[in-house]
């Protein structure tokens, strides 16, 4: 079964050969054969499908990759906000108050949840979503917590190195975070992380959790720099991991050290927004040759957007990123932050992942702030928004 979509006024392919960064086509059509892309090109030279789809002279780009999501919580910290929004500073103990929400939550609402969270993703564009635990802390709550973000994406990551919780000592909490709880982790998680930072782990806690992780088959990543500077991203680069997140205190060091291993930035531009603290430098790491992903960080709260368009417009305003480049950050990069090279562009042999905005390019994410430019959306090879 073949279907052919045409009349597309740009098509951003992110084909890794073409001489511009999205690998733009204009007038183009694509081809969808079972779940993945089968064919791109000018629309002109479109081969015959079973069906044909019209899309108008819209654009058609690659579903959001969201590599860095908190979707498994319970409760609400507006009030948090509210406060934070009168002059009150973010403090990483706040999780504390999601943990006591989500440990009184049955699965069902925990699963409720998350579901009507996703939907609001892919209603914005989102196909891939990373969904992580940590507000559990719990063997039982981190393990189901897992569980239930398994249900909605393979990219599943255990954070139970989120926060020291309140009734355990440091020390202690390591050993269970590295033994019984990741081990009633493991089968349901992909990955493993930890927030390393003054206030949650330190470098050698985090190393620690992520050697016990990969013994367990766990790819390793970080939450790092996000309140202030600290030894997470360079612990990061020295472990060669894929991919370290937020990134916002970074000295010369910090980014030599991300260049030369290879490990990508993700930047999470919706948490300076709500936590009024300054926007990291994508323009610094891009020119020094540094990878960099935008992602969510959907969560209750330093950031409770599930908007990539958002993101992308706050990264292109305030922080020095073409529009090229946060649409490429969000999708391509994204992907690469997920060490997934099946979906984040359309080119054949890659899923039919792919979003349809009512606009005459990419830029209008970012020039159109907060306007709802989605139209369709497409995952492997099928319509789930119309
Ligand atoms: O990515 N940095 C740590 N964790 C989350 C925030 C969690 C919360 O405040 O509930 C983050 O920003
Ligand atoms: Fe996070």
């Amino acid at each position: 079964m073949s279907t052919l979509i045409t009349n597309i006024g740009e098509l951003v392919t992110n084909d890794p050969h073409a001489e511009d960064l999205l690998g733009a086509l204009e007038d183009a059509a694509l081809v969808v054969e079972g779940r993945d892309v089968a064919w791109v090109g000018r629309a002109a030279d479109a081969p015959a499908a079973d069906t044909v789809v019209d899309v108008g002279g819209r654009t058609v780009l690659p579903g959001f990759v969201d590599s860095h999501s908190h979707l498994v919580f319970a409760g609400d910290r507006s009030a948090e906000f509210a406060a934070r929004m009168a002059g009150e500073s973010y403090a990483a103990g706040g999780i504390r108050t999601t943990v006591a929400a989500t440990r009184a939550a049955t699965d069902e609402q925990l699963t409720a949840h998350v579901g009507r969270l996703v939907e609001e993703m892919l209603g914005q564009g989102t196909t891939t979503v990373e969904i992580k635990s940590g507000y559990g802390l719990t063997v039982r709550d981190e393990a189901r917590s897992l569980a239930v973000a398994r249900q909605f994406t393979e990219e599943t990551t255990f954070l139970g190195a989120h926060v020291v919780p309140a009734e355990t000592d440091p020390q202690a909490y390591v050993e269970l975070v590295t033994g019984p709880m990741l081990e009633a982790a493991a089968p349901y998680a992909r990955w493993i992380d930890a927030f390393c930072e003054r206030g949650a782990f330190n470098a050698d806690q985090a190393r620690a959790v992520l050697a016990a992780g990969a013994a367990l088959g766990l790819r390793g990543r970080l939450h790092a720099n996000q309140l202030g500077p600290g030894p997470g991203v360079r612990l990061a680069a020295e472990l060669g991991l894929t991919a370290v997140d937020h990134c916002t205190y970074l000295d010369d060091a910090d980014v030599d050290a991300l260049r030369d291993a290879g490990t990508i930035a993700t930047l999470l531009p919706g948490v300076e927004f709500s936590t009024r603290q300054p926007y990291p430098d994508a323009r610094r790491l891009l020119d020094a040759g540094v990878r960099v992903a935008l992602a969510s960080d959907c969560n209750p709260g330093s950031c409770f957007t599930s908007s990539l368009p958002f993101c992308l417009a706050m990264a292109v305003r305030e922080m020095g990123m073409t529009p090229a480049e946060a649409v490429h950050a969000a999708t391509y990069v994204g992907a690469a932050a997920l060490d997934r090279h099946d979906v984040g562009a359309l080119v054949p042999g890659r899923r039919a992942d792919l979003q349809v905005l009512d606009a005459p390019s990419h830029v209008h994410l970012a020039y159109r702030p907060g306007v709802p430019l989605v139209r369709g959306v497409w995952v492997a090879g099928r319509p789930v928004v119309t």
